[in-house]
This record gives structure tokens, C-alpha cells and sequence, in this order.
């Protein structure tokens, strides 16, 4: 920990970590997603999601969740899953970063880790569906590389030069 992190009190990015999650976090990501004001609260299906119970439309039954943790407090998640959506071989479902990480790259390296997941997979043409509203998120998708796909979709044509 920096000496000017720990003067704040506050966590030092360093002890920022990432890894692959399953449904034992669900109840720290909730935990903490309910912490986040917005109007928009987490899908309650997350649990259902994460243990192949709950599929989105077209989904298949591969998918991935990974953290960003700081202990045991979760400071963001993205979740994907192969899909045959959009003419597409996967779909980022979920992505969240605590308000207090925003804006420090969290979201990037959580997208970079799924990027990779898919890749593996060979799945290579994403989408992701994304409010008209939600210009943020927009905003942090392009600057990942994705493209308009339609109204509410977002998609890159090849997830390997993401992030
Ligand atoms: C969208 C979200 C996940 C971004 O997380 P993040 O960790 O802050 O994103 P990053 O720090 O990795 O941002 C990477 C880039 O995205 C863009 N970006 C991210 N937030 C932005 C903002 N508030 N304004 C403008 N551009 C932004 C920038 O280009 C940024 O790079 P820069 O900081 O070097 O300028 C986060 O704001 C969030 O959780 N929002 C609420 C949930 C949500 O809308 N999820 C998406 C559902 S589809």
C-alpha cells in the first residue's frame, strides 16, 4: 500500500484482485452492488445465471463470472456467456464496478479477463446490450473497441483486440 493510500484510509489499487468467480460470491456481489445507489439495482438471476438455471435468450450453457476483489469485498464483476444472439458467438451479460473504483481501469481489466475467456472459447464476434441512456457505459465499451450493432446493442466483430 502506498504511504499516501494508507494516510487515506482508502485501498490502494494495488490490492485490487482479480479471478474468476462462482456462485459462492454471489451474496458479496449483491452485498455490495446494493451498496451502489443507482436506480438500476443488480439482476436478481445472478445466482440462477451463475449456475446454468437462468439463460438469456440464446445462451448456451457456457459462461464465466470474474471479480475484482479487495478482501472479501467485491469492487466490481462481468459476467459472458457463448450465445448465438446477434448472430454472435458470446454476449457480456453483466458488468459493474463500485462507484468508489470507477474510473481507475477496473472495468477495462474485468473485460480484458473476459475477452480472454471467450477467446479461449473461440469465440471471437460479442455483443452486448447496453441502454440508449447509458452513455457511461457506451462511452467505456467503445473505448474497449466495440461498434453499434443496433438500437441497444453493441458488438465487436472480434473480442481478442479488445481492451
Ligand atoms: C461502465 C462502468 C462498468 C465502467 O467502469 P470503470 O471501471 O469506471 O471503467 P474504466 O475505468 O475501465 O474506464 C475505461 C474507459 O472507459 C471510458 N469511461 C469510463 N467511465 C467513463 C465516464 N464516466 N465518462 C466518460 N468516459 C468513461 C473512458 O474512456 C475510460 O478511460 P479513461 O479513464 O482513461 O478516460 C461503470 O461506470 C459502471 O459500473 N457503471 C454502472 C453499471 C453499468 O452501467 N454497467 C454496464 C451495463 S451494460
Amino acid at each position: 500500500m502506498s504511504d499516501r493510500a494508507r494516510e487515506d484510509n482508502e485501498p490502494d489499487q494495488a490490492e485490487l484482485q482479480y479471478r474468476r468467480a462462482s456462485v459462492a460470491d454471489v451474496p458479496e456481489i449483491t452485498r455490495a452492488r446494493s451498496l451502489d445507489s443507482a436506480p438500476e439495482p443488480g439482476d436478481s438471476r445472478l445466482a440462477a445465471y451463475v449456475e446454468g438455471t437462468h439463460h438469456p435468450q440464446q445462451a448456451l450453457a457456457l459462461r464465466v463470472v470474474y471479480v475484482a476483489v479487495i478482501g472479501r469485498s467485491v469492487a466490481g464483476y462481468v459476467a459472458g456467456h457463448l450465445s448465438r444472439r446477434h448472430a454472435c458467438d458470446g454476449e457480456v451479460q453483466y458488468l459493474w464496478v463500485a462507484p468508489q473504483h470507477r474510473r481507475q481501469g477496473v472495468a477495462t481489466e474485468l473485460l480484458r479477463r473476459l475477452g480472454g475467456w471467450f477467446a479461449e472459447q473461440r469465440a471471437n464476434r460479442v455483443c452486448v446490450n447496453v441502454a440508449e441512456d447509458n452513455v457511461v457505459a457506451r462511452l467505456f465499451f467503445r473505448s474497449c473497441g466495440a461498434g453499434d450493432l443496433e438500437r441497444h446493442w453493441l458488438v465487436w466483430a472480434d473480442i481478442r483486440g479488445a481492451a
